[in-house]
């Protein structure tokens, strides 16, 4: 809201037209056509009434089997539950796990509604949001960093039965975390006998092989909710779907807490999520097409001596614009924002949004073709030469 207000006072409408925004979190494609004409179906079946609030039992098979194909790995149906998107998921999360008054251990930067939600339920001391600065470990999220915002608690047993959220590959930076780093967090987890809350918004977009399941850590299947999205890897962000993963009994709280304020998810997107899991030919040819964005526009930061954390997953990069602040006399990066959409007609996002200390970086979504992409970056360019 305050971004548009901020657009509108710099930009006459044709000028607005013609802005590029790297702005965007969601893919720049288009469901798959196979994904709709079930949905259509749905629609012509008359698939069109409330399923059960968990989802309907075709949809959960159709995950449990496609965990199983993919990933090798065995759930439950009573562990799946299905949902309009992983957002809501967030919130039933982290309102069942903290039913009692709980530290909520966020990685900063975050994704906002990660610290919007638990700033909200801080309110009615359920939680208190607590932010873990991963800033000097290249925004790796380790046990130490946890460890050492703990140390700085006045009572240390109150951490016992608290949430961390983890977010990997992560919104804004980009960063998958790595197996030694997740392995010394789940070592803190198990100290303390926490929650983990693990969003996995972004899993089948990573550029490397190493992926680190933490549920599958020793000990911590039993210890994390892992909340998934069909949003981004079959481009269906309106369609609303996601599912959560995680021990039977919390999986039914939370089904509790969305069957009361939301029902169920809509059935016609369930249908339609059953195509996209049957067949998932696409994220190949879209994971290869960010790729090649991704490198165009860090070759391009590091052409400007932009410091960067080079990143492994989703398609975001998150770069620190310090220097620029200071030569060019800017406040900060929003600042510098606003300049970029003014005289380059580019939007980027304001580091601002994702933690207060991180006002001097932005975060920039190569979720563009590539042509709009190098198109941004040559009116940048200009900008800063
Ligand atoms: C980390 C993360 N989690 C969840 C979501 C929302 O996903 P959904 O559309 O499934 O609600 C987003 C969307 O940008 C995100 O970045």
């Amino acid at each position: 809201m305050l971004r548009k207000t901020f657009l509108g006072s710099f930009l006459s409408r044709k000028q607005q037209e013609d802005v590029i925004s790297l702005c965007i979190g969601e893919p720049f494609f288009d469901t798959p056509q196979h994904i709709k004409e079930r949905g259509i179906q749905a629609i012509n079946k008359n698939k069109t009434k409330y399923t059960s609030a968990n989802g309907s039992l075709a949809t959960r098979q159709a995950i449990q089997s496609f965990l199983s194909q993919e990933y090798h790995a065995f759930y439950d149906l009573d562990s799946i539950m299905v949902s309009p998107g992983a957002k809501p998921l967030i919130t039933a999360a982290l309102a069942v796990l903290t039913g009692d008054w709980r530290y909520v251990f966020i990685p900063a930067p975050y994704y906002p509604p990660f610290y919007n939600i638990s700033v909200l339920q801080s309110k009615s001391l359920l939680s208190c949001p607590m932010l873990v600065d991963t800033r000097e470990d290249d925004f790796q999220i380790t046990g130490e960093a946890i460890k050492r915002v703990i140390g700085n608690l006045y009572d240390e047993e109150s951490v016992d039965s608290s949430v961390l959220i983890l977010n990997s590959p992560n919104n804004p930076t980009g960063v998958v975390y790595t197996r030694k780093n997740l392995e010394s967090v789940a070592k803190v987890v198990k100290e303390y006998d926490m929650w983990v809350i693990l969003d996995e918004s972004y899993l089948d977009f990573t550029y490397n092989n190493d992926y680190c399941f933490f549920a599958d850590l020793s000990d911590m299947a039993e210890r994390t909710v892992v909340i998934r999205s069909f949003s981004k890897t079959y481009a269906m962000t309106g369609w609303r779907m996601g599912y959560v993963l995680g021990p039977p009994k919390v999986v039914n709280n939370i089904n509790a807490y969305m069957n009361n304020c939301i029902g169920c998810a809509s059935s016609i997107s369930q249908e339609a999520a059953i195509a996209a899991l049957q067949s998932s030919v696409m994220a190949d040819d879209v994971r290869e097409s960010f790729l090649i964005n991704r490198n165009i526009l860090l070759e391009w930061l590091t052409d400007n001596s932009i410091p960067f954390v080079e990143p492994q997953g989703a398609f975001y990069v998150f770069p620190d614009l310090s220097e620029y602040c200071f030569s060019g006399g800017f406040k900060d990066a929003t600042e510098i924002v606003g300049y970029c959409l003014e005289k380059a007609r580019v939007a980027i996002t304001p580091g601002l949004d994702f933690g207060d200390m991180y006002k001097n970086f932005v975060r920039i979504s190569y979720s563009v073709s590539t042509d709009k992409l190098k198109q941004a970056l040559v009116r940048l360019e200009e900008l800063i030469n």
